[in-house]
């Protein structure tokens, strides 16, 4: 669904990390992208709504093209089956929502929330995030979200973790001065793993001044599935800004 008109195949090259974590950049996409067979009324909407939110950018240009009238762009990185994404899009109609999710039964659970009233200013990219971020132009999300992201516990899978240096490195380009990072788990060693490499990153700067900024969900922050089922423990909230 991505258009990518005009640029490199393989995106531009990366930055030279501003961390001192380094890590090698995974590039596979881990995870499930089909799942169950998908109801008759599903199928539906991914015929004919999913076309129509879909995300279609050109390499490099400034994603808020791609919607009728926005101020800012924000990015939710793996939206699950949406509340979150959708909940932002209504509360914000000056701000451009992409969402990236590759999991089909998410997508169409999104498009299911929405048929009736599709917010203008939602687009879904039904595929892996990392794909829009190389395409953006630098300095051009006010905000990014990663939400209860797959905690791949087992250490021989912590490569496959979406926070990586590396990543960090890729957000902070795609990031406006002052926008925010936003990430939540309830994993606690995934939340360790995040501050560890965020704090040592200079482009990003932890904003909790106090125990609550962290332990409880802020004012304007809609919940999501995985956080109602926290199977690993309490949930976090860490807020970073890009410096
Ligand atoms: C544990 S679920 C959380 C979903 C949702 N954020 C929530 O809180 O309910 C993690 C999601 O990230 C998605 N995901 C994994 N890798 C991704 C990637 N590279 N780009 C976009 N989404 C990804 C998965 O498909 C999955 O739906």
């Amino acid at each position: 669904m991505l258009v990518l008109q005009g640029g490199p195949e393989t995106g531009p090259p990366l930055p030279h990390s501003e961390s001192a974590v380094t890590e090698p950049f995974p590039t596979k996409l881990y995870g499930r992208r089909k799942g169950p067979k998908l109801s008759a009324h599903k199928e539906d909407l991914r015929r004919t709504l999913l076309p129509r939110l879909a995300l279609r950018i050109e390499h490099g240009a400034d994603p808020r093209a791609c919607f009728e009238a926005a101020d800012d762009v924000w990015l939710e990185i793996g939206f699950g089956a949406g509340e979150h994404l959708l909940a932002l899009a209504r509360a914000n109609p000056n701000v451009g929502l992409i969402g990236a999710e590759p999991y089909e039964a998410g997508v169409a659970k999104l498009l299911s929330h929405m048929a009736d009233d599709p917010p203008p200013n939602l687009r879904v990219h039904e595929g892996d995030a990392r794909d829009i971020i190389t395409a953006l132009p630098d300095g051009s999300l006010g905000r990014v979200f990663i939400l209860f992201p797959d905690p791949w516990p087992k250490t021989r899978h912590h490569k496959r973790r979406f926070v990586q240096t590396a990543m960090l490195d890729d957000l902070a380009r795609v990031m406006k001065p002052g926008a925010e990072l936003r990430f939540a788990s309830d994993d606690a060693p995934y939340t360790e793993w995040t501050l560890e490499r965020a704090m040592a990153h200079s482009a990003f700067a932890w904003t909790a001044s106090g125990r609550t900024d962290w332990n409880v969900r802020p004012p304007g922050w809609p919940p999501t599935r995985y956080e109602a089922k926290s199977l690993h423990g309490p949930p976090v909230y860490l807020r970073f800004t890009r410096t």
